[in-house]
């Protein structure tokens, strides 16, 4: 299954949620592999350099070896027009685009929207996910009325703003807390089902 992140903007958290969703992935057991098709290569770096620390199991997609992963997480570059991220869009069976909620980014993400319903495969699916939610702010509890102006299903499970999330970049799973890997399962069941 080829789960694909992906939105027309930079910093909306596509590589930091390719990670987390790869890893508790891996860590129930699935054989997963991360495939790069931004070239700034982010998710390949970052467990390129976990693998070698020993703190992930995640491998580097490698094309010889695609039928052997159970999942196939893609990160991707945010330019509309780029070739490259049509084509991962086309051939995804899960789209996941990362949203933060603000209407600013909310406005700007329209377009890849649209993009992403032109452009998926019969068969596929796609989903907005709200991710740097600041508890307790009115915004993070009018998020289900912004489902409305997207055009999109959106998660239910949406993602917090944490340090522990921008540390697991750097080491692994250890920086996650029990209650955040908990969420991070409910999240993957709630689009692999
Ligand atoms: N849920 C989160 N909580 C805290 N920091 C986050 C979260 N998601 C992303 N970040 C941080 O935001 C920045 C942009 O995230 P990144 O994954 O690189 O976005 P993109 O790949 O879309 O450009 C990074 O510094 C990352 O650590
Ligand atoms: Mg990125």
């Amino acid at each position: 299954m080829i789960i694909t992140f992906c939105g027309q903007k930079g910093g909306t958290g596509k590589t930091t949620l390719s990670f987390l969703v790869a890893e508790t992935l891996s860590r129930v057991g699935k054989k997963v592999a991360v495939r790069d098709d931004d070239p700034q290569a982010s998710i390949s770096q970052i467990v390129t350099e976990l693998r070698d620390a020993g703190r992930t199991e995640i491998e580097i997609w490698d094309r010889n070896r695609a039928g052997e992963y159970d999942f196939v997480i893609v990160d991707t570059l945010p330019r509309l027009s780029s070739n490259v991220l049509i084509e991962a869009v086309k051939e995804a069976d899960i789209l996941i685009l990362p949203l933060k909620p603000s209407m600013v980014d909310i406005r700007a993400t329209l377009p890849a929207v649209e993009m992403v319903k032109e452009n998926t495969r019969p068969g596929g699916k796609a989903f907005v996910l709200w991710n740097m939610v600041k508890p307790g702010t009115r915004i993070s509890r009018e998020l289900q009325g912004l489902e409305g102006m997207l055009g999109m299903q959106v998660l239910k499970n949406s993602i917090p703003e944490r340090i522990g999330f921008t540390y697991a970049t750097l080491q692994g799973y250890e920086a996650i807390t029990g209650e955040d890997r908990e969420l991070l399962q409910r999240l993957v069941l709630e689009f692999v089902a």
